[in-house]
């Protein structure tokens, strides 16, 4: 039963999804386009470098966390291949996490183009910290503990995009601009991401042992820290790079601090919870004004 739940996520994915090559690039964005990013940046038309500056920094950002995902998941793969336990039996867990590590690599294929594109500059970083953030699962854990710990933290971040995803949705219900399309795009594949990640949840972390979730939350801290220090190096190397502190009066900046912040410590609470059936009244305000609904993916 719980297999044919997981099978069913993945059931239409080659339907519901959009490959990179697929999409309507245009040769650069015109002023209108501009014009809607620093709406959904500054509230305000005004403001189109620095919501330039910050869309490249943030999807540049998310583009080398989607690629983490998808060798984390390619990792936990193959120590699958050792397990003898029934949720591993068969393909559905093969399926569903290869299905779920090929879209987080076009993802990371989607946003660089898309900021390239963007900020009409080859941006790229190579500070990125890449094999500090495989180490922690490149030990001999098992694949559950590196599966659990992966899944809780790009689940914040998958969180917050589709909070974004709603906003853009709300400002522009024709999907008029591009970035609105884009980010549809992306939540095609995200949805069912974020159904992994809550199977995950359901499924795996409490069968885990009190040292393995022990564990678990160890390498989810030090991937937490390390994406954190990722941040704040694209924050400056943005920064550098365009002149300016793009985050003055930037009201989607804040408001994405504010609702990582808010997500993290609604989620890893003392058991790890679906975001919804987590909110609280704050979360759900905060929620209400920046996107204009007060849930997430339900
Ligand atoms: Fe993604
Ligand atoms: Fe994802």
């Amino acid at each position: 039963m719980i297999l044919k739940d997981l099978n069913q996520i993945n059931k239409e994915a080659h339907i519901h999804t959009f490959h990179p090559s697929g999409l309507d690039w245009p040769e650069r964005f015109d002023d209108e386009e501009l014009k809607f990013l620093s709406r959904v940046a500054f509230n305000e038309e005004g403001h189109e470098r620095a919501a330039i500056a910050y869309l490249t920094k943030e999807l540049a950002q998310l583009a080398e966390i989607e690629r983490h995902v998808s060798a984390v998941m390619t990792i936990v793969l193959a120590d699958l291949q050792g397990e003898e336990d029934r949720l591993s039996e068969g393909f559905e867990l093969h399926h569903a996490l290869t299905c779920f590590a090929a879209e987080e690599l076009q993802h990371a294929n989607l946003f660089y183009r898309y900021v390239r594109l963007l900020s009409q500059d080859d941006f790229k970083y190579a500070n990125n910290l890449f094999q500090a953030r495989l180490t922690p699962y490149q030990g001999t854990d098992s694949p559950y503990i590196k599966l659990a710990a992966l899944c809780c933290s790009a689940y914040i971040g998958e969180s917050v995009i589709t909070v974004f995803e709603r906003k853009t949705r709300a400002l522009d219900p024709e999907m008029k601009y591009f970035f609105t399309r884009l980010l549809y795009w992306h939540g095609l594949d995200e949805a069912r991401h974020v159904q992994t990640d809550h199977f995950v949840f359901e499924h795996i972390v409490p069968n885990l042992t009190a040292a393995e979730q022990r564990r678990m939350r160890q390498i989810l801290d030090i991937t937490e820290a390390l994406n954190g220090e990722l941040a704040t190096r694209f924050e400056a190397y943005t920064k550098e790079k365009f002149g300016f502190d793009y985050t003055e009066n930037n009201y989607a900046h804040h408001t994405q601090l504010e609702l990582t912040g808010k997500f993290r410590s609604l989620v890893f609470g003392e058991r790890i919870s679906k975001v919804d059936d987590a909110m609280d009244d704050e979360g759900r305000a905060l929620l209400q004004r920046f996107s204009q609904a007060e849930t997430i993916h339900v």
